[in-house]
Order: C-alpha cells, then sequence, then structure tokens
C-alpha cells in the first residue's frame, strides 16, 4: 500500500490551514483517525449505546462482546494468549499513575527506584513522587555524548538492587529504541519489577510482547495509534497483576460488597471501577485492524523511508542541530531539532503560517531538555502516510524562518 492509497483514509489530512495544505508533522503528540475508527465510535453510539457487563438486554450484550473483544484483538496484535492480562485505562499517564500507587506499599526508605533521563514526565513524575514519599532513592540512568543510554550507568544502577526499574522503549524526543529485553534482563536479574513505557515504540516498531523479554508491564495509549484519545492499555503478566491491590474502588470491579468488607472481581475486571470509555475502547480495536490491514511490516518500511530521507533532508539545513541520533537505524521518524538564533516557538509559528503542524516546547520531557542545556526544541513527528514531498514544504519553511530572522537581527 502506498502512502497516498493510506492518506485518502485521514479526512484531517484534506484540511487546508492558513490557505496551505495541512502538512500534519505532530503525529508524536497525537495520530491522525482514519474513517473507520471514527465510524466505529459512530456505530456503537447509533446502534449499540449501552453500558457493559451490566445488562442481559441485547444492546448491553453487544456492547460488552464489542467491547470484550478489543482484548482477543490485542492478543492477536501482540502475540500473547490471555485476555486477562491487558487492562483498559484513559492512557500511558493513568498506567503509570495505577503502578506508582499500587506499588506503593512495596517501597520502602532505602530502596531504589530507577528511570531513564529520557523519560516522558509520565514515566518521570510519578515514580519521582513514590520515591520522595516514601524516602527512597531515585536514580536516573543518564545518556552517552551519542543519545543513547549509558548503559555502564544502567549497570551500576542495577548493583544498588533496585525495586522498580522503569524505562521507556522509545523516547519521544530523540525517536530512538532502547534495548528493551537486554536492559529487562539486567533489571530482572537485579531483582526490580520491570515495567516498560511503550507509548511510542507502539506507534513505530512491529513486535510481539515476547520480544520484549522479561518485563512485568508494558504501557500504551491508543491515540499515538490512530486511535481515541482517553484510552490506553497497559498489559501486565498475570502473576503480576494478581499480585498487586486494586487501585481504584467502585463498580465492575467487584465481586462481592458486604456491608463491611468486598471481594474484588477477577482480572482484568479488577482495575477497571466504574464504566469505561467503551466507545474508545471499540475505537482502539478499530486502529489495531487498521494498522493490521495495512501491516506493521509495511508501516516499518514505510517510515524507515522516512527517517533516512528526513535526516538527509534536515542535515542539509545549515545551523539546524538534531537532538537524536544520526543514524537512521533502531530510529523513528521523530525529529527534534534546535535552529541557530531562533526560538523553537518563532520556527513553530512560522511553520504554521506555512500550513505545517509541529510541536514546540519541552515534550512533557523537561529533566531530558535540561540535560542539553535547553528548555524547547521544534519537533517534526512523522508517520508512515507522510511523504517525502512534505519533508521538502518542511525544509523550505525552515529555511524561510532563518531568512526572517536574519532580516530581523
Ligand atoms: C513516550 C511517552 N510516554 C508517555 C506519554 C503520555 O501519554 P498520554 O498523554 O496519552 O498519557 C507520551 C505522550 O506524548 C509519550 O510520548
Amino acid at each position: 500500500m502506498d502512502a497516498q492509497k493510506i492518506r485518502e483514509q485521514f479526512p484531517i489530512l484534506r484540511e487546508r490551514v492558513n490557505g496551505k495544505a495541512l502538512v500534519y508533522f505532530d503525529n508524536g503528540a497525537t495520530h491522525p483517525k482514519p474513517t473507520s475508527v471514527v465510524d466505529a465510535e459512530v456505530k456503537f453510539y447509533h446502534h449499540d449505546n449501552a453500558n457493559v457487563h451490566r445488562g442481559v438486554h441485547a444492546l448491553s450484550q453487544r456492547a460488552t462482546d464489542s467491547y470484550e473483544g478489543v482484548r482477543n484483538k490485542l492478543c492477536k496484535f501482540f502475540g500473547t494468549n490471555n485476555t486477562q492480562e491487558y487492562i483498559f485505562s484513559s492512557g500511558t499517564t493513568a498506567s503509570f499513575n495505577l503502578l506508582s500507587t499500587t506499588l506503593a506499599p512495596r517501597v520502602e526508605a532505602g530502596d531504589t527506584i530507577v528511570v531513564t533521563r529520557m523519560e516522558h514526565h509520565a514515566n518521570f513524575v510519578p515514580w519521582q513522587q513514590l520515591a520522595l514519599s516514601k524516602k527512597a532513592k531515585f536514580e536516573i540512568v543518564e545518556l552517552k555524548s551519542d543519545f543513547t543510554l549509558d548503559r555502564d550507568h544502567f549497570k551500576r544502577a542495577m548493583a544498588m538492587k533496585p525495586k522498580i526499574v522503569s524505562f521507556s522503549a522509545m523516547s519521544n524526543v530523540l525517536g530512538h529504541k532502547n534495548p528493551v529485553s537486554e536492559l529487562a534482563t539486567l533489571a530482572k536479574q537485579a531483582g526490580a519489577i520491570v515495567l516498560v513505557d511503550g507509548a511510542q515504540l507502539v506507534a513505530h516498531d512491529e513486535f510481539k510482547i515476547s520480544d520484549l523479554g522479561l518485563i512485568d508491564a508494558f504501557v500504551f495509549s491508543a491515540h499515538k495509534i490512530s486511535g481515541p484519545t482517553g484510552v490506553g492499555v497497559m498489559w501486565a503478566r498475570e502473576e503480576f497483576l494478581k499480585s498487586l491491590p486494586p487501585y481504584q474502588f467502585g463498580g465492575d470491579m467487584i465481586t462481592f460488597v458486604e456491608d463491611q468488607s468486598t471481594i474484588w472481581n477477577e482480572l482484568p475486571w479488577k482495575f477497571e471501577a466504574g464504566t469505561p470509555n467503551i466507545a474508545g475502547v471499540i475505537g482502539l480495536g478499530a486502529a489495531l485492524d487498521f494498522m493490521t490491514e495495512i501491516g506493521r511490516g509495511n508501516i516499518l518500511k514505510l517510515e524507515h523511508e522516512l527517517v533516512k530521507q528526513g535526516l538527509a533532508k534536515l542535515k542539509q539545513v545549515k545551523g539546524l542541530k538534531i537532538l537524536g541520533s544520526e543514524s537512521h537505524e533502531g530510529r523513528a521518524p521523530i525529529f527534534s531539532f534546535i535552529l541557530e538564533g531562533v526560538h523553537p516557538h518563532d520556527i513553530a509559528t512560522l511553520l504554521d503560517l506555512e500550513g505545517i503542524a509541529v510541536r514546540a516546547g519541552h515534550h512533557c520531557a523537561q529533566p531530558l531538555l535540561r540535560h542539553f542545556n535547553q528548555t524547547a526544541t521544534t519537533r517534526a513527528s512523522l508517520s508512515y502516510y507522510n511523504t517525502a514531498a512534505e519533508l521538502d514544504v518542511l525544509v523550505s519553511a525552515i529555511e524561510n524562518a532563518k531568512k526572517v530572522f536574519s532580516r530581523g537581527t
């Protein structure tokens, strides 16, 4: 399937912005939705609207079947066979809050929690706060000058026998993959609980859960892979989930409520209190179907080409520095850059005038930007449907931005 045919499935790409054809390079923040995802949500509300797990009537059965069916789709997508291991949440952030809250009783003063310098705040702040509240040590594994994780530092951190190690499989700023399985083995050997932020990896790689090695949990958000906003998935090993207390209390997460005590529901519902985002989960199912239809291998190929082209084209812009590896191996088409003499917000504003949507700011990764002595960068994050021609539009708009600012000085 070529990018043009895929593009036709995303109505938003027909938008014009400031009189120009939209060039959407903000996929890292959220991905456009194909018609099939929006239709799946509309179909639910028009034809099946009912609560799940609660009624014997036909609509409730249909709603429950569609909602629960998405766990089967997840099993197929990630090559697993236990639907109980998929918990629906409202996103990656919510999943990490679930994990940090339910793991809190296991952390004591003097324990160590390990994260890395490249974490999104969603996988940084919950652990930092847990460590502070327990007087535990919060160890941040640093980067090397080639932007990769410092494995020697990681090994030293493992020598501290951490209770919890939580790291990103792919940075939303740098765009490269971390060796998840290798890091997980080291963390497990040290006796740690191993948690992985998969919010970007899920959009930019083809993998099974088993490829990630000895991890305990892997979390991501539906909206990064063309699903709806406000829906997240936490995959976790059954034994690990069983060992955790419930996160929130209320309807659906119980089997029996006595006057003075309650018996929790089985997995996965023990972690899904209250009415979930039913339409959103069904939309996620449609997004998984959509990616599967294109083929995750094809997505990877299209993106690999964009990585090569993007690096080559951006390297030609004088004064532009990419924060991230300049090698195209193990990398997604996420290009964070700084342009000499022009503030990232100014670049983004000028690009917007040309119809190009990029993100400027700290990308919810202030500890990482601090490491580079930056408060903001401009980030063009591409996806499989983007084209080399759009990259040309970006490069020429950056060149124009340079001219505008050189005139001003
Ligand atoms: C690597 C990474 N982790 C976590 C998140 C947070 O995801 P959400 O805002 O959907 O909870 C993001 C979103 O930008 C991300 O890129």
